[in-house]
C-alpha cells in the first residue's frame, strides 16, 4: 500500500485493498513444461506455408483449424451490418488526463455515480462522504463493474433504445473514499459497516433517454432497486441443501444473506441480470488452525476479512457472520459455513422488484469474474462459459441437462447440467473435462489424487480442487469471456501473471512473468455442447511492436495496451476490450490511464475508443438495441487517494472526491457506436 500518513487517526487501520488475485492454486496440475516442441515453434514454424496463407485469407477464423489436416475447417464469418464502416474514427492517444477522453465525432456524459439517490427517500449525496448506513442502502453502490441494459419491453420481446432497466455491480468499496476520514478505527463502527455492506451488490436504475437526448433516472419507478450485501437470497441448485451450507440463518441449508464482490456478469435469454462473485473469500476469517478445504482452496484469511467486517461494535449477528472460524465467540452463532454461501453465479430479475436472487450452484463455486451464454439454438443444450480470476486458475463452461426452447427458458435451466473445466492442450487442441460424481474418469482421477466427493454438491462447493484433480490448465488470470454473435467463437481475456515462471509457461500461457496479459480464443468441435476444442491466441497485449503469431497482429500506438480484462461483442461482430491495469503500469509504463479499445476480428484492426480518468478501471459494456447508446463503467477514479488527497477528481471536477460512475456515449450524428 502507498497510504499517506497525513491522518494520523486512518495509520491505526491497515486494510490491504489489492488482494484481488489471490494465489491458491498450489495443486500439481501439468503445466506442459515437459512438452518439448512448443505451440509457439510449431506456429513460427506454419508461418508463410499453405495453413497459414489460407487462414491469412479467411481472416477470422483460428489458424490452427487450418493448419492441420485432421482439425476441422473453421466456421465461415457472416460479415457485420452497420450503417457505416466500422472502425470508421480516429484512434485516441493513450494519455494520462484527468477525463473521460473519446474519438472525435463522440460524446461522453456522466450517468448515476456512486451515492446517486435511487429509492424510497432518495437521500441526496453528501460530498464529505457522510451519508450514513440507511441511506447507502437507497443510494446507488460504489465501484461500478459488470452492467447490462434491458430495453424496458424486453418481457414483450420488444427493443426499446430509449428506454429500459440498467443493471449494474458494485464490486468493492474504496476504504479510503466511503467516509469522510476513510476506515479509521477497528474494532469497526456499525453503521459504518452497515454502510460499507450496502456499497456492495447490484443496482437496478430505470433510465430513459430525453428529449434533448441525454438519459435520466426514471424518478419513482418501482423498478428502481438496491441489491446488497445483506439482501436475502436463495441457494438453487445441487447445493441447496447441503449440509455445509446449514448456517443459523438457514438451519436447512436453503438461504443466505447478501451477494459481494461483484465483478463481471451475464444476461440470460429470458430477460434476467447474472451477477458473479468474485473475491469473496476475502470478506471472511476463519482463524482455525485446520480450516476446511471449502475455505482454504478459496483463500479464506486466517487473520481478519477484507474490511474487518466481523469485529463490528455494537456486535450484531449479521456481522459476526463474517466470521467463519468454528471456535471462539463465532462460534455460539456457526456461521462456519457462511463462506460456502459465496462464490457463486447468482441470477437477478430486474423486472420483479420482489423476486428473490437465486445463487445458481450448478454453474460451480469459484472466483467468477463474468458469465457468458454461448449461441442460443432452440431444442439445444444451453452452453455457458466463467473464467476463475487469480492466478494458475481455470476456465470452465457448464451445459444444460435439459435443452433451450425460447418459449419456455427460465432460471431452472441453470439448476441442472455438467460443469466441465478446460485443457488447452499443445497442439493446438483443447478439452473440456466434467466435474462429475457420475463419470467415471474423473472419480478415478479424484480417487487417484487422494481426494474423496461425498457427492455433486460437495464437488461443486470444492469446484477449484474438482479441477485440480481434472488436470486442468493453469491460466494467467480468466477475466470475461464473450461470444462471436456469428461464429460462435468464444474469446478470453487473461488479464496478467507475473507469478508464472519460465518453467511454468505452456502454449495458452506462453509468457513467463507476463504482466500485460493476453487473449485466448477457441472454437468448439461441431457442436456447442462438444468436449472437445481448438484454440488459438487472439492478441498477445504489451507495448508497441508486441506482434502475436497466431493471429500476425502486431500492436501500434493506436492499440498498446495491458491487462485487458473486459471483454464484449457487440451485435456487428466487433470486439470491446477493457483495461486494468495496476496503478504504477498506468503511472510510468507506455499505456497512460486505463482504456476501452475496440477490435474487428475479421480485419484484424483494433483502435483505442476510450481513455478514463486518473487511476480508474474501465469495465462494464452495454449497449442499447440500436447501437446508438453505449454504456461503460468508470471504477475507481482515483484509486490512489488518502481521505485527504485525491488524485482524481472525476467526474464532479475541482476538489471534489472521485466517484465511480456510468458513461453514457453517443456519436454526435446520431450513428453507430464503432463506425
Ligand atoms: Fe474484478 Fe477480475 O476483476
Ligand atoms: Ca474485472
Ligand atoms: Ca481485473
Amino acid at each position: 500500500m502507498s497510504d499517506k500518513t497525513n491522518n494520523t487517526s486512518y495509520t491505526q487501520v491497515s486494510i490491504d485493498n489489492s488482494g484481488i488475485d489471490p494465489q491458491t492454486n498450489f495443486s500439481v496440475n501439468p503445466t506442459f513444461a515437459a512438452i518439448v516442441q512448443s505451440r509457439m515453434a510449431r506456429r513460427r514454424f506454419l508461418k508463410g506455408s499453405v495453413g497459414a496463407a489460407v487462414a491469412a485469407i479467411i481472416g477470422s477464423s483460428l489458424t490452427a483449424c487450418s493448419s492441420s489436416d485432421s482439425e476441422p475447417d473453421p466456421a465461415p464469418v457472416v460479415p457485420p451490418v452497420a450503417e457505416a464502416p466500422l472502425l470508421g474514427f480516429a484512434a485516441v492517444a493513450a494519455g494520462r488526463a484527468d477525463t473521460v477522453v473519446v474519438p472525435e465525432g463522440y460524446s461522453a456524459s456522466v450517468l448515476l455515480p456512486w451515492g446517486t439517490p435511487l429509492t424510497a427517500d432518495y437521500p441526496a449525496y453528501l460530498t464529505d462522504a457522510s451519508n450514513s448506513g440507511s441511506e447507502q442502502e437507497q443510494q446507488v453502490g460504489m465501484h461500478h463493474d459488470g452492467m447490462h441494459f434491458f430495453p424496458i419491453d424486453t418481457r414483450n420481446s420488444g427493443s426499446s433504445s430509449t428506454e429500459g432497466l440498467l443493471v449494474f455491480n458494485h464490486e468493492y468499496i474504496d476504504h479510503k473514499l466511503i467516509h469522510p476520514n476513510g476506515i479509521d478505527t477497528v474494532p469497526r463502527i456499525a453503521d459504518q459497516v452497515r454502510k460499507e455492506i450496502a456499497a456492495h451488490g447490484v443496482s437496478v436504475a430505470h433510465i430513459q433517454q430525453q428529449t434533448d437526448g441525454s438519459w435520466q433516472l426514471v424518478n419513482n419507478s418501482p423498478f428502481n432497486r438496491r441489491i446488497t450485501g445483506a439482501t436475502p437470497m436463495e441457494l438453487a441448485g445441487p447445493v441447496r441443501g447441503s449440509s455445509k451450507v446449514v448456517t443459523k440463518y438457514s438451519p436447512d441449508g436453503s438461504r443466505t444473506r447478501g451477494t459481494l464482490n461483484n465483478c463481471g456478469n451475464g444476461f440470460t435469454p429470458w430477460g434476467t441480470y447474472l451477477t458473479c462473485e468474485e473475491n469473496w473469500a476475502g470478506y471472511f476469517v476463519n482463524t482455525d488452525a485446520e480450516p476446511p478445504r471449502e475455505h482454504r482452496r478459496y483463500g479464506v484469511s486466517a487473520s481478519n476479512g477484507r474490511y474487518l467486517w466481523e469485529t463490528a461494535t455494537p456486535a450484531a449477528e449479521q456481522y459476526q457472520r463474517f466470521n467463519a472460524s468454528s471456535s471462539g465467540e463465532a462460534a455460539s452463532d456457526d456461521y462456519r459455513n457462511e463462506p460456502n454461501t459465496f462464490g457463486w453465479i447468482v441470477e437477478i430479475d430486474p423486472f420483479n422488484p420482489d423476486s428473490v436472487p437465486q445463487k445458481r450452484t450448478a454453474l460451480g463455486r469459484f472466483g467468477h469474474e463474468g458469465i457468458i451464454f454461448g449461441k442460443l439454438e432452440e431444442g439445444k443444450p444451453l452452453v455457458l462459459y466463467s473464467g476463475d480470476d487469480a492466478r494458475f486458475e481455470y476456465i470452465y463452461k457448464f451445459v444444460s441437462a435439459a435443452p433451450y426452447f425460447q418459449n419456455t427458458a427460465g432460471g431452472h435451466l441453470l439448476n441442472e447440467g455438467t460443469l466441465y473445466v478446460a485443457r488447452f492442450n499443445d497442439d493446438g487442441s483443447g478439452d473440456w473435462l466434467p466435474l462429475d460424481i457420475n463419470n467415471s474418469d474423473f472419480m478415478a482421477k479424484a480417487t487417484a489424487a487422494g481426494v474423496e466427493f461425498a457427492d455433486q454438491a460437495d464437488i461443486l462447493l470444492n469446484t477449484r480442487l474438482a479441477a485440480d484433480v481434472a488436470g486442468a490448465t493453469k491460466m494467467d488470470r480468466p477475466e470475461w469471456g464473450a461470444v462471436h454473435p456469428d461464429t460462435g467463437e468464444v474469446y478470453f481475456t487473461l488479464t496478467n501473471n507475473t507469478a508464472r515462471t519460465e518453467q511454468q509457461t505452456d502454449a495458452a500461457n506462453p509468457r513467463a512473468a507476463n504482466a500485460t496479459g493476453h487473449i485466448i480464443r477457441w472454437h468448439e468441435r461441431d457442436t456447442q455442447e462438444a468436449q472437445a476444442f481448438d484454440w488459438d491466441i487472439f492478441l498477445l497485449a504489451g507495448d508497441v511492436g508486441t506482434e502475436t503469431p497466431d493471429t500476425e497482429l502486431t500492436l501500434t500506438a493506436d492499440n498498446h495496451l495491458a491487462s485487458p480484462d473486459g471483454l464484449w461483442f457487440d451485435k456487428n461482430g466487433l470486439l470491446w476490450i477493457q483495461t486494468d491495469m495496476s496503478g504504477s503500469q498506468q503511472g510510468e509504463g507506455p499505456f497512460g490511464n486505463n482504456q476501452m479499445l475496440v477490435a474487428d476480428p475479421v480485419t484484424r484492426q483494433m483502435k483505442r475508443f476510450l481513455v478514463g480518468p486518473h487511476d480508474c478501471e474501465v469495465t462494464g459494456i452495454s449497449a442499447t438495441p440500436d447501437m446508438k447508446t453505449l454504456f461503460v463503467n468508470i471504477q475507481h477514479p482515483g484509486d490512489r487517494s488518502t481521505p485527504t488527497d485525491f488524485t482524481s477528481h472525476w467526474p464532479d471536477g475541482g476538489s471534489n472526491r472521485p466517484r465511480s460512475a456510468t458513461v453514457v456515449i453517443t456519436k454526435d450524428d446520431g450513428g453507430v457506436i464503432g463506425s
